[in-house]
């Protein structure tokens, strides 16, 4: 484990993820985590900021990402996944890394921006209100990653604003204190966004047109029945457009993914046959959503399982975090020593 370079990444505990988080980033990790020293965060701290008011939802939803965690293979035995305010460290960098971004700056990141606004309830119109936690939680994102000693940084694309935030503080950083950072890279996945259900260009849960990794079969067959196909298409041997179809944008996704999972190329064929007899209006759009069911049911078939075994060993999953988070602290304690030194705050350390 040593010699590896460093992974972190992680996710708020305020929901279930989708097949949105699968694509965009997941995946990756789970493909990357044997290669890298691999940290996942459940990032309660970052969650709370625009939680504060409820705390029993962030606490509940820590269960839930660690069982999404294990169940997309995440593996204990190559990734620690950690609990964000178990490691206090982390706060205290946050402390010194404020002093090093201007407030102007903060204003300027797209996703903060972005996400404030969306967030009127509690930020007010305009987001008047947003909070100085809110706010700043780039920068405490930035001592996530690199009181770890981050090198890459597997995320989905409205995360990038945040890791070059990151890089700058580094610099910034490195140039008044001598050299302690490196700049982590982030790594994007090659579908850094998915489509809802309802053609949204974004699978999300406050649009309500996501797809979830802990659905029921019964659930994802619901959902696809209901998911936008081509509006022009009436009857059943219509002619149709599959570029503007819900289910063949699917059904690419997931062929894509079965094909690579098992070394195929059985269902990129398929899909050229799905495609044709759509042009054609020689296939309808309850067979199709049919065929995708089964489809997406093949994919999250493994996925389903991980998830029952650890949800029968919910004791396991403590161990797991607790482990997890062990080894993070013992790294954060180890990177915090050499920020103090170089930060002339080393008082009493021979
Ligand atoms: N901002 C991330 C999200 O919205 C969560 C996160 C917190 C994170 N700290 C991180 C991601 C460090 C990568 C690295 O889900």
């Amino acid at each position: 484990m040593e010699n590896k370079k460093i992974l972190i990444t992680g996710d708020r505990p305020t929901g279930k993820l989708h097949l949105g988080h699968y694509f965009g980033s997941l995946q990756n990790r789970v493909k990357m985590q044997k290669d890298y020293e691999t940290y996942i965060l459940i990032a309660d701290v970052q969650a709370l900021t625009d939680n504060f008011d409820d705390p029993d939802k962030v606490r509940a939803n820590v269960k839930e990402l660690a069982l999404d965690y294990l169940s997309v293979g995440i593996d204990p035995k190559y990734s620690n996944i950690y609990l964000q305010s178990l490691i206090p460290e982390t706060a205290e960098l946050t402390v010194y890394y404020s002093n090093l971004v201007s407030v102007a700056r903060l204003y300027r990141n797209p996703t903060t921006k972005f996400e404030s606004l969306q967030k009127e309830k509690i930020f007010g119109s305009n987001a008047e209100g947003i909070t100085y936690g809110f706010l700043g939680y780039p920068v405490s994102q930035a001592a996530d990653i690199t009181i770890l000693d981050g090198d890459v940084v597997p995320v989905g694309e409205d995360q990038l604003p945040h890791i070059e935030q990151t890089r700058e503080i580094v610099r910034k950083f490195n140039n008044i204190y001598g050299e302690t950072f490196k700049e982590p890279d982030a790594v994007l996945s090659k579908n850094t966004r998915i489509k809802g259900l309802d053609g949204n260009a974004k699978m999300s849960k406050s649009l309500n047109n996501a797809i979830y990794l802990a659905d029921t079969e019964e659930e994802v067959s619901k959902k696809i029945m209901g998911a936008v196909t081509d509006p022009n298409k009436i009857k059943k041997d219509d002619p149709a457009n599959p570029d503007i179809c819900m289910v063949y944008y699917y059904h690419n996704l997931i062929s894509d993914k079965l094909d690579e999972d098992n070394n195929t190329t059985k269902y990129k064929d398929d899909l050229k046959t799905i495609c044709s007899e759509c042009k054609s209006g020689a296939r309808g759009c309850v067979a199709c959503k049919r065929e995708l069911i089964e489809k997406m049911n093949i994919m999250l078939a493994p996925i389903r399982q991980r998830r029952k075994y650890y949800e029968e060993h919910p004791e396991e999953v403590e161990e797991i975090i607790k482990q997890g988070t062990a080894n993070a602290k013992h790294k954060a304690e180890e990177t915090m020593r050499r920020i103090r030194k170089n930060m002339k705050l080393d008082y009493f350390e021979k």
